[in-house]
């Protein structure tokens, strides 16, 4: 994954802004839906295993919602996980070029572990409608009262069926786990540039302290996201209330997001102690402080939720949580932002160093002569701003074209016959911006020896 440092091109200090500015997007999207796919489906997963073990039709149905809502089709996985997911690869991989950092090879393995394990997943989800095809259809033989042969080949697909769900419940949500702790490794190195060449290996990783609090930040953000997002998604949409699968689900949902609440304020402090000293800044406190204050009115509308049970009260409760998370992927993204300014400002002169030896390369560098200049070279040979020479004095011919450069642009690109005294002006050549830059600088002149004169 190192080699995607090697295309990335140094960049001017604008367009880096951009790329954090990229990167934070991004994560703004990636994180919270990784973290309630994730919460999501550990949750499904339990509720299946005991539908199975108890022949639970209820904890089915909330298995079954559980895993429908995060991974309802594949362009929500595409849009939400693995385009801003590799996004993410390609900032890292700017920001960091020409750096022995590995959070490029970090958030690249990090990517592929993701995107195979919502690959997984979305075929644990499909393995619900099997098994709902099957159990209508056992049904539909019971009713026709022809057992036998048929039955065992549907206890056959049924089996083959568990099978799959188990296995690719339980890689899917492993990969997903490998995968966020890499990226939270990413994350942690790049905002700690003291680590970019001390830790250079999966075990350095391992022993970053830094690392394992944006992970725990992480697992936080997610069992929020799940908890408000069961709420929001799932309970306050449904119609039927009366439903106990729905009580369950409320239960679950107002359970993990206090859970993340009781834990985010812990973990966004250690994060903000181990920030590394080059990313320090003020804006970092303040954001943090903003997203804390958000944590707590997200609290406050979920306790609302609990008492009255009203949908808006879930809805707020969601979306403030949604704000307070993205707060806090700003003032991540603000300290991988002034962490590396130093090397974003090595790359910037790096930039324009390639640039200069871009434009000698392709001989375009006469653009950056001035107009004087050109006229010095190109056109003092035949022409005086005062005196005839060979051809007319400029302070003659010039005060016709005021407030018509383009007129006088043309005649220099292509010169027409004018003064019968005067032989033909041959073409000079020019490119058009030179052409412009001349044509300006001879105006500018002669306007300036007229108004001389006058005084
Ligand atoms: C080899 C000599 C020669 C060179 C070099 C030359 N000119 Fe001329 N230029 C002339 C002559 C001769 C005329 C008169 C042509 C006519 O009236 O038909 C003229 C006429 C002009 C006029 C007057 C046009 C008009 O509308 O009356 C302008 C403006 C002018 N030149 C600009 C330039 C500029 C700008 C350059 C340099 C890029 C340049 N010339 C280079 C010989 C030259």
């Amino acid at each position: 994954m190192e080699f995607l440092k090697d295309i990335a091109l140094p960049q001017s200090i604008e367009h880096y802004k951009l790329v954090v500015l990229i990167a934070a997007i991004s994560s703004m999207i990636f994180l919270p839906y990784i973290g309630f796919v994730l919460g999501s489906i550990i949750l499904s997963f339990r509720y299946r295993i005991q539908a199975r073990k108890e022949n639970n039709v209820q904890a089915l149905a909330i298995a079954y919602q559980l895993a429908e809502v995060p991974l309802k089709t594949k362009s929500v996985l595409l849009f939400l996980g693995i385009i801003p997911g590799a996004s993410l690869i390609f900032s890292f991989a700017q920001i960091l070029q020409s750096t022995p950092a590995i959070s490029v090879t970090l958030s690249g393995f990090g990517f592929l572990c993701v995107a195979i394990g919502l690959w997984l997943l979305y075929s644990y989800k499909q393995t619900f409608r099997i098994q709902g095809f099957l159990s209508s259809y056992r049904t539909l033989l019971k009713t026709q009262k022809e057992k036998g042969e048929t039955a065992a080949g549907i206890e056959h697909y049924e089996a083959e069926n568990t099978q799959t769900y188990a296995r690719s419940g339980t890689y899917g949500i492993i990969l997903l786990l490998v995968g966020i702790f890499l990226y939270s490794a990413a994350f942690a190195l790049t905002a700690n540039p003291s680590s970019w060449q001390e830790t250079d290996s999966i075990f350095g990783v391992l022993m970053s302290f830094s690392v394992w609090i944006k992970f725990f930040v992480i697992l936080a953000l997610s069992a929020g996201s799940t908890g408000f997002g069961v709420l929001y998604f799932i309970v306050s949409k449904s119609t039927n209330e009366q439903e106990a699968s729905l009580a369950a689900l409320k239960k679950i949902g107002v359970r993990f997001s206090v859970i993340a609440l009781l834990v985010l304020p812990i973990t966004l402090l250690a994060q903000v102690a181990s920030v590394s000293d080059e990313a320090i800044s003020g804006p970092l406190y303040s954001l943090t402080g903003v997203g804390l204050v958000l944590f707590f009115l997200a609290a406050h509308f979920l306790y609302g939720y609990q008492r009255s049970a009203h949908g808006q009260s879930a809805a707020a409760g969601f979306f403030v949580f949604l704000l307070a998370a993205c707060i806090n992927i700003t003032a991540d993204s603000l300290d991988i932002g002034t962490a590396t300014r130093g090397h974003a400002a090595v790359l910037s002169a790096q930039h324009e160093k390639n640039l200069e030896d871009l434009k000698t390369s392709l001989g375009v560098n006469i653009v950056t002569f001035t107009g004087e200049d050109i006229y010095n070279a190109k056109c003092s040979a035949c022409h005086l701003f005062d005196q005839k020479k060979v051809g007319p004095p400029y302070l003659e011919t010039i005060p016709k074209y005021e407030g018509k450069k383009s007129e006088l642009v043309s005649f220099i690109l292509n010169p027409v016959k004018k003064d019968p005294t005067y032989p033909p002006m041959p073409n000079q050549g020019l490119r058009p911006a030179e052409a412009d830059s001349v044509g300006s600088y001879i105006l500018r002149r002669v306007a300036s020896l007229l108004s001389k004169a006058v005084k």
